[in-house]
Order: structure tokens, then sequence, then C-alpha cells
């Protein structure tokens, strides 16, 4: 019977959160505005995502006409053009409205098209048929004498992909051209970060799961997760979605001062297992996403994991979505790395360059396995931050201890993710100058001499502890503490990443030293932090000056490569000299 009581209270905060979320106006302001929380942020965006609607066009040049015929519906005040690739380039408009009941009536007035089989879905995403009697959509329709056409200002129409990171010579080039290592990483940053295309069309793909199902469950909410939202997302990341239905937002809402309804759903009765009935109702959802939900395809339901999800791509979007159910913990993570990125704005910069480097060499891979995931490289940095003499962050625990009433959050399964949210509460100041290129010379410094063999990470002290299990690498789940998040990395892979960040710092330090040259000095094209991202094959394993090379404990791959450099160059110095 406790049980039962705990969890409907938890129910109770969750259903309070999404409320609070859905009814903040304010929320789109101060979107607008510029720095808002995280829930102002992911509030401002689902309601931008309510205004919104994404047309399949036959070119860009269709805008003029699509503008116009759109326009009956209400005002538009956005509009982004992008392409997918096909055989051929797919092209898109995404139309902004300036209420989301304008958007709703274009959605409704979708017609069924006769030629084309399927079940017609109410959903965002529609196609632009070509107007009756003409072969194709009209090209320019700015000439044509009407005073009823609206005149799209064309300059509005912003053809930025959001689908696809930016070209990779292009960007190569304009990281040759920047004047130091610290504008190298802030230009990575800039233009490898989702866009603002990419993130709306983020939160469109989760309105229309929930939209798509919000008939029958009128609380169901499709909430965005991960690097989608946390500020640590770069083009063409995936999508985590997690989908509740203890909300309140689909249906009538009940304004504060209201009693609370009598009249109460009548539900099934749930199976008494928890985890079997969430694996039973995603395969369901997975069979309805799959069979009748436009652009989704490629499910795959992998339901056995720790956190069951379904996996599909969305064609419409070009995006990989992973939907799951009852992972809200790592909705609130997604909270806590979105603050850290907020409290500094050196943190982004410094963990794009890092997880770039960390693809470079190979040490992540998007698929999972026994390699070390983006987020766990990601609560490395988050850690190193936290453990500087001076640090640049706080420890989870100063945030826990800044709480107030309003933050406390649990989760069903009773996970307590009550931290304080109001950073000026929080009121941590650093008094850490050092540069982007001090910064990731002393990350690599840090880990290359971690003891990863002996000792785990905690952000929620800041700091180290034993390890309490044999897993290769030990970061305590900040808000499951029981739990080690980088639990899948094997002891060759923990190697790899060791060999690599001392690899890392070898380079880093001379190239700091060749940074300092006026650039017309500098020898090779190559330079600076492009140098940390060459290939793999292209590394070598340097002697290293911080410390003792450990060589009885490392891989069979670091003394092969070692014995041919050692051929090549003589003995490795010991450090010892
Ligand atoms: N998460 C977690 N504990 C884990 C793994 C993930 O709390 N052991 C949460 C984190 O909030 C993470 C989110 O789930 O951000 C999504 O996980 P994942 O997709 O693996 O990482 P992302 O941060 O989204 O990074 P990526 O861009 O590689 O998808
Ligand atoms: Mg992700």
């Amino acid at each position: 019977m406790n049980n039962l009581m705990r969890r409907a209270q938890n129910v109770q905060l969750w259903r309070k959160y999404c409320v609070k979320q859905y009814t903040t106006e304010a929320a789109s302001a101060a979107l607008s505005r510029g720095k808002p929380n995280y829930d102002e942020f992911i509030a401002g965006r689902q309601v931008q995502a309510q205004r919104s609607i994404v047309v399949q066009v036959s070119s860009e040049k269709s805008y003029s006409e699509l503008y116009n015929y759109c326009s009956r519906f209400g005002s538009i005040v956005g509009a982004h053009h992008y392409c997918v690739r096909h055989d051929d380039d797919l092209h898109y408009i995404l139309l902004e409205y300036s209420t989301a009941h304008e958007a709703a009536a274009a959605i409704d007035s979708g017609a069924t098209n006769g030629d084309l089989s399927g079940v017609p879905v109410r959903s965002p995403f529609l196609w632009f048929k070509a107007a009756p009697g003409k072969r194709g959509p009209k090209l320019a329709p700015n000439n044509n004498n009407n005073n009823n056409i609206h005149h799209p200002p064309t300059s509005d129409l912003q053809s930025v992909d959001g689908t696809r990171q930016l070209d990779q010579e292009a960007l190569l080039s304009q990281l040759r051209g920047a004047e130091s290592i610290e504008q190298q990483v802030q230009l990575l940053h800039r233009h490898t970060q989702l866009n603002d295309l990419g993130v709306r069309m983020r939160f469109l793909a989760a309105l229309q799961v929930q939209q798509a199902i919000s008939g029958m469950f009128p609380a169901a909410q499709a909430h965005p997760f991960g690097s989608s939202v946390n500020g640590f997302g770069k083009m063409g990341c995936d999508l985590d979605l997690i989908l509740r239905f203890d909300g309140e937002t689909g249906g009538r809402k009940q304004s504060s001062g209201e009693p609370p309804s009598r009249l109460i759903y009548h539900t099934k009765e749930n199976l008494s297992n928890g985890r079997s009935q969430t694996q039973r109702h995603m395969e369901c959802f997975g069979d309805m996403l799959h069979l009748f939900l436009p652009g989704v395809c490629h499910v795959r339901r992998i339901l056995q994991a720790r956190v069951p999800i379904i996996k599909y791509h969305h064609e419409h979007l070009n995006l990989e979505v992973d939907l799951s159910m009852s992972n809200l913990s790592g909705f609130y993570m997604s909270e806590l790395l979105y603050m850290f990125g907020e409290i500094d704005s050196r943190v982004r910069p410094l963990t794009f360059s890092i997880r770039r480097w960390a693809q470079a060499c190979g040490l992540t891979n998007p698929s999972p396995g026994r390699w070390i995931s983006n987020f766990s490289l990601t609560c490395l940095v988050m850690y190193f931050l936290q453990q500087l003499r001076q640090p640049i962050l706080p420890t989870i625990g100063a945030l826990v201890k800044a709480a107030e009433a309003k933050d406390v959050r649990v989760t069903e399964d009773g996970i307590n993710c009550t931290f304080g949210r109001d950073l000026e509460r929080v009121g941590f100041q650093s008094r850490n100058t050092s540069s982007l290129s001090e910064l990731l010379l002393q990350f690599f410094e840090f880990y290359s001499q971690f003891d990863f063999h002996n000792r785990a990470i905690s952000l929620n002290e800041g700091r180290q502890l034993s390890k309490p299990d044999h897993s290769a690498m030990y970061i305590v789940n900040p808000l499951e503490q029981l739990l080690n998040v980088s639990k899948n990395v094997s002891l060759e892979e923990c190697e790899r990443l060791r060999i690599e960040v001392r690899n890392a710092a070898w380079i880093l330090e001379s190239e700091v030293e060749n940074s300092s040259l006026p650039q017309s000095e500098r020898q090779e094209e190559t330079w600076g932090l492009l140098n940390l991202f060459k290939h793999p094959e292209k590394a070598i394993i340097r002697p290293n000056m911080f410390f003792k090379p450990r060589m009885v404990e490392v891989s069979d791959l670091f003394e092969e490569k070692h014995q041919q450099l050692q051929s090549t160059i003589g003995p490795a110095s010991t450090g010892e000299a």
C-alpha cells in the first residue's frame, strides 16, 4: 500500500511539472529573449512546434505559392527550407504560424489523396499538391495581379540545412584559417552544434507522436531529452524521446482554483509486472508507429535492454529516434547537463572538441557497444571541470543543497531527481581564467594520469571514490547512484582511451607552443586542433613526458605499436630522467 501511495504521489509531482510546462506562456518569451532555463527552453520549443507544420514541396521555388496558399489559415511568422537526400533531393519547408490554432487549422484542412494508398493520419507532416490543371507548382507568383495574393517576404525563407553537418572540407578550411587554438575550439562548436532548425525538427517529431495517440490517450506527452535538448548535441544527433501517460496536457486542463474533477477515466487493470507491461505497451506503440505514422520507417524494438526502446528513422526529417517510456531519470539528467552548459560559456565548446577528438580516434562509435559513449565522455569532461583547483563547475551535491520545494522531482520508481534549478540561487562563480586551449591540454593530462583501475568518478561529490566493482571504468550515475554510467566500457577500450589521451596531450603540447607563431610562419597547413582530429592510423604512440609509461598494463595493441615505434626511433623515454 505504501508503494502504491508513493507511486501516486510521484505521479502527482510529474503531473504538476507537466502542467507547469504547458501553461507557461512566458516560456516562448523567455526563448526569444535568450538564456531560458531548461523548463522554459523545453516549453518554449514545444509551443513553437505546436505553431509549426512541415510541408513537402517540389523545390525551394514552391515557397511563394505555398506561402500564399497557407496564409489563408493565419499569419506565417517564419519559414525554413531543408532537403533530405534520397535518390533525388526531397524538399521541405517548415512554416511557423503565430499561433497553435492557425497551425491546427492548416493541418485540419488537409485532404486525403485518392491517388495514394494508406490510412490518412492527422499529423504536422503534409504534402503540397500541385494546383489542379497545373503540371507542377507555379514557380513565381509574384507577377500575379490578384489582390488577394499574399506576397511572401522571400528573404525570410531561411535555407539552412537542419539535417546534416557542415561539409567536412568547409569545416576543415575554417579551422585551418583560424587565428588560434582557442578560436578553432569556438569555430568547431559554432559550426557543428545542433542548429535552430535541427531543434525545431526534433520537437516536431515529438509532437507528431504525441498528437497521433492523443485521441485515445489524452494525457500522453512525448518529451525530447538527451543531446537534442541538453546543449551538447551536434548536427545530425539522434532524438531521444520519452513517452509518458501521466501528464494532464492533452485533455481538459484544470485551472488552478478549480476543484479536482469527480469524473475519472476508467482504465484497464495493470499487469502485476510493470516491466513486462511496459514492454507490451511499447511493442504495440512500435507497431502503431510503423503501420500508420507518416515518415516513420525502419522500426526496431529493443525491449530486453535495461531501458526498453523503440528505434526508428524519420524519413521526412532524416532523423534517428530512440523512443522510451521508462527513463525519466535520463530526462532529468539532460536538465543537469543543460545547466552545466549554461553555468560557464567554456563548457560546451570544450566538450565539443573532446567529443570530436574521441570520434576521430575511433574511441566513440554511433552504435552502442563496449566503447565509451558520448554521454560517459561528457561526464568525464564535467568531472574534470569540477575537480580543478579553481573549479569551473559546481558539484551536483552543491546543486542538491540549493534545492527549494519547487525543485522536488521524484520519478514513479522513486528516483530522487531533486536539485536546485535556479542558477542564481546556486550562486556558483568560477574564478578559473584558463583559456580553452589550456583546458583542453589539462583535460588530456588529467586523464593520462587518472587511475581508472582503482578509482570511480563521482560528479555528485566532485571527487574520486574507491571503485565499488571490477568494471573497467566507473562513473557513478548522478541520479541513480547505484548504477555505473560507463559499465559497458571494456578493459581494452579503457586502455585505448588512456593511450589516446596520452597521445593527444603530447600532440597538443607541441601545438600550443607552435600556435604562438604568427600564422604566416606556421610550417604546416594542418595545425592546432586539426592535428588532434587526424585519423587513428596516422596517430603514433609518443613517449610520454608527464609520467612513467605503464607498459605492463597496456593492451597488446599498445605494445605492438610501441615496438614498431622503438624500432624506428629508439627506446621511449621513461620520464624519469
Ligand atoms: N542517460 C543516462 N544514463 C545513461 C545513459 C544515458 O542518464 N547511462 C541519459 C542522459 O541524459 C543522456 C540521454 O540519456 O543525455 C540520452 O542518451 P544517449 O543518446 O546515449 O546520449 P546523448 O547525450 O543523447 O548523446 P548522443 O548525441 O551520442 O546521442
Ligand atoms: Mg542521444
